[in-house]
Parts: C-alpha cells; sequence; structure tokens
C-alpha cells in the first residue's frame, strides 16, 4: 500500500461574488503604471505600485485567505502583490519567488479555452521515469484562487489569443514562532562587527 511521507500542499479556491467584485478590482489595478523588460515578456506594475494594494488585497481576498491559513495551520502576513498582464506571445520563464512561504495567483481576466494556468514544476524528479514532471491546476478560470509553496518553480506558457491574460500574484510569509524569529534577538545575542 502507499505510505506517503510528504504532500505537495497547494489550494485551490473560488471567489465569491466575482463578477461584482471583478469591476472594483480592476478599476484598483489598471490605474497603475506598468512596465516590461527584456527580462520581462509581460506587463507588470511590480517595480512601480509600491505594494500600495497590498492591504486592498488581503481585504478582498479575506474568506479565502482565511479558509487557507485554516487548512494550511498557518498565520500569514501578505508581503508583496503585483499585477501581470499577458499580451499575445507574452509569457514568463521558469522562476520561483523565495526559499519558504506561499505564494499565490488570482486569476482575473482569464478565458480558459484560450488561456493556460500557470504550469507548475514538481519540486522532486519522478522516479518511475527519471524526468521532471509538470502539472495545471485543475478548472481555472476567473476568481480562481491558486495558493502554493513559494519554492516551486513555475512558468507561463504563450499567451496565444488576442485577449489579454491578467493574474495578480502575491506573495504570504507565515509568522514564525518566536524562537525562529529574526526580530526576537536578545541584546546580547548582538554581536558587534565593529
Ligand atoms: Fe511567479
Amino acid at each position: 500500500m502507499k505510505a506517503p511521507l510528504f504532500e505537495f500542499p497547494s489550494y485551490q479556491y473560488e471567489i465569491d461574488d466575482w463578477e461584482f467584485k471583478k469591476k472594483g478590482l480592476l478599476n484598483r489595478i489598471n490605474n497603475g503604471k506598468y512596465i516590461r523588460t527584456n527580462l520581462q515578456i509581460f506587463e507588470t506594475d511590480r517595480q512601480t505600485n509600491n505594494k500600495k494594494y497590498i492591504h486592498y488585497l488581503e481585504e478582498f481576498l479575506r474568506p479565502e485567505l482565511l479558509k487557507f491559513c485554516q487548512e494550511a495551520k498557518v498565520n500569514c502576513q501578505m508581503t508583496d502583490a503585483w499585477c501581470v498582464r499577458y499580451y499575445k506571445g507574452d509569457h514568463q520563464i521558469v522562476h520561483n519567488h523565495r526559499g519558504w512561504g506561499f505564494s499565490g495567483i488570482l486569476y482575473v481576466e482569464f478565458d480558459p479555452s484560450i488561456h493556460t494556468p500557470t504550469c507548475f514544476v514538481a519540486p522532486w524528479q519522478d522516479p518511475t521515469t527519471d524526468t521532471t514532471s509538470l502539472a495545471f491546476p485543475q478548472n481555472v478560470k476567473e476568481g480562481t484562487l491558486f495558493i502554493a509553496p513559494s519554492f516551486t518553480h513555475h512558468f507561463v506558457h504563450p499567451n496565444t489569443g488576442d485577449e489579454r491574460r491578467v493574474v495578480i500574484a502575491f506573495d504570504l510569509l507565515p509568522n514564525l514562532p518566536n524562537h525562529q524569529s529574526i526580530n526576537s534577538f536578545r541584546e546580547c545575542d548582538n554581536i558587534n562587527l565593529s
């Protein structure tokens, strides 16, 4: 029988009352300054939004983030949030966000008949075939929220459609126990390097 030692902790939710909420969300994010570079084959406000809608997004996603925190048995803070817009031919290369914590993707403008969800790379090699495994979240549509460990490599296939594909990405950092927190140094633990 199977006896798994580890699981891959990913989570998926649908935003309630999405059509109504979507209008307010788009009003909030469409006014930003979006840029693209040689390394960013897409438009994003990540470098320009000054994290100014983190609190708005935390409130917007509060019901789903509460469910996530309960299921994952974790308390988190959103540390960054940004919007990414993929026009025809735009894509994103394989990357991850950091070594710990969770990252989320909210699908804001997304046509499942044209667009593909973010593709995730399995953190371990398939032991039966010695190959890399890739997986998509299932049944993704507008209003879907997907959360996975930030260390997971992921990428976005080129948008082949004429309609843009818009997502909001964000990072969640768990609150560490006091003994692990970098903010809980005692005076005597400080090392004077001067
Ligand atoms: Fe990413």
